[in-house]
């Protein structure tokens, strides 16, 4: 499909009311929503119009650069308004029950787009508004990043089947999200961290189901440098996430052999990329060189978080 094949007046519409897991978009959709990204992208302009008169809410409990001003931008773009609720003193449910802010805010708001420590105050909002709730970025998934992220895989290599991705460090929200959308887009996923650092269990079972329907594999190999073998792309991410900064030397300590560096990438195929969802620590789960290096796509996936949101928001709100 092209970018001819969507008309800004009939977009296609996803079946959930809320977009909070990876899996609450169908594979079919996933991909249809990655068309749309890449259709936005070529052709802002044509979707200027799309969202008039259409408002959204962001409720952010931790610091971001790139969701928080991606939402805003792609409302902006969209010919809609986006109001932001900083909750980083006060988290969500602390003044007024979540259910009570949520009440408040489908009265004003067309969706609400929320970044929180626990995953289930994003379930909670969701479940007492009828305007759709979006995950930017919770303690277990970050779906939006994912969407960004197999957006530029895309561009970097035509098709996305039979790829592999190579995650180096820590189990985590990114993770997790990854290895949802890997599974279903026939893109193989290894991990390779700290043993107790890996992805939870039941995500890996899930991502495994999901993936043998379409031949990818997901396994975690302990060696950093058999672990890359074949990658298409080299990822990593922080070591130690928002929310557990008590941990953070430990971390240090039991990532030490994970830094993603110029031997490393050495390792996996020539044409390998790396990824990273940003912010990066240079010298701890990445080296300079490499983050500053030709094969290193980290700005085009900032980049893409603009136009994957909007393709998420279409898709959420332009049928509505
Ligand atoms: N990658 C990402 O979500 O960045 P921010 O924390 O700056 O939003
Ligand atoms: N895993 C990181 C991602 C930041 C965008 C965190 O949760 O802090």
């Amino acid at each position: 499909m092209n970018k001819d094949s969507f008309s800004a007046a009939a977009l296609p519409t996803l079946a959930a009311a809320h977009f909070l897991d990876d899996t609450d978009i169908s594979t079919g959709e996933l991909k249809t929503l990655l068309e749309l990204a890449t259709a936005v992208k070529q052709a802002p302009a044509d979707y200027r119009r799309s969202l008039v008169g259409r408002s959204i809410a962001l409720l952010f409990e931790k610091p971001s650069l790139r969701t928080r001003m991606t939402f805003e931008l792609a409302a902006l773009q969209l010919g809609a308004g986006a109001v932001f609720q900083d909750h980083r003193g006060e988290r969500i449910g602390e003044r007024e029950p979540a259910r009570d802010i949520a009440r408040n805010l489908d009265r004003w708001f067309d969706a609400i787009v929320a970044r929180t420590f626990s995953h289930q105050t994003l379930e909670e909002l969701a479940r007492w508004s009828s305007a759709p709730v979006i995950n930017a970025l919770s303690g277990s998934s970050h779906p939006c990043q994912a969407l960004a992220d197999f957006q530029t895989i895309g561009e970097r290599f035509g098709e996305l089947e039979g790829l592999k991705i190579a995650y180096i460090g820590d189990g985590n929200n990114v993770a997790h999200s990854l290895l949802l959308c890997a599974a279903r887009l026939g893109v193989s996923f290894t991990f390779s961290g700290a043993r107790g650092f890996e992805p939870d269990s039941a995500t890996m079972r899930r991502a495994a189901e999901l993936a043998a329907v379409g031949g990818a594999t997901i396994a975690v190999e302990p060696e950093a440098q058999a672990a890359v073998r074949g990658a298409a792309v080299v990822y990593t991410d922080t070591w130690t996430s928002m929310g557990w900064e008590q941990e953070t030397q430990q971390r240090r300590i039991a990532f030490a052999d994970y830094q993603v560096t110029d031997e490393l990438m050495a390792a996996a195929r020539p044409d390998a990329v790396f990824m990273h969802c940003l912010p990066a620590l240079r010298g701890q789960e990445v080296s300079d060189s490499v983050i500053e290096s030709d094969r290193s796509v980290v700005f085009d996936q900032a980049e893409n978080r603009l136009h994957a949101q909007k393709a998420l928001l279409l898709m959420l709100l332009a049928g509505r």
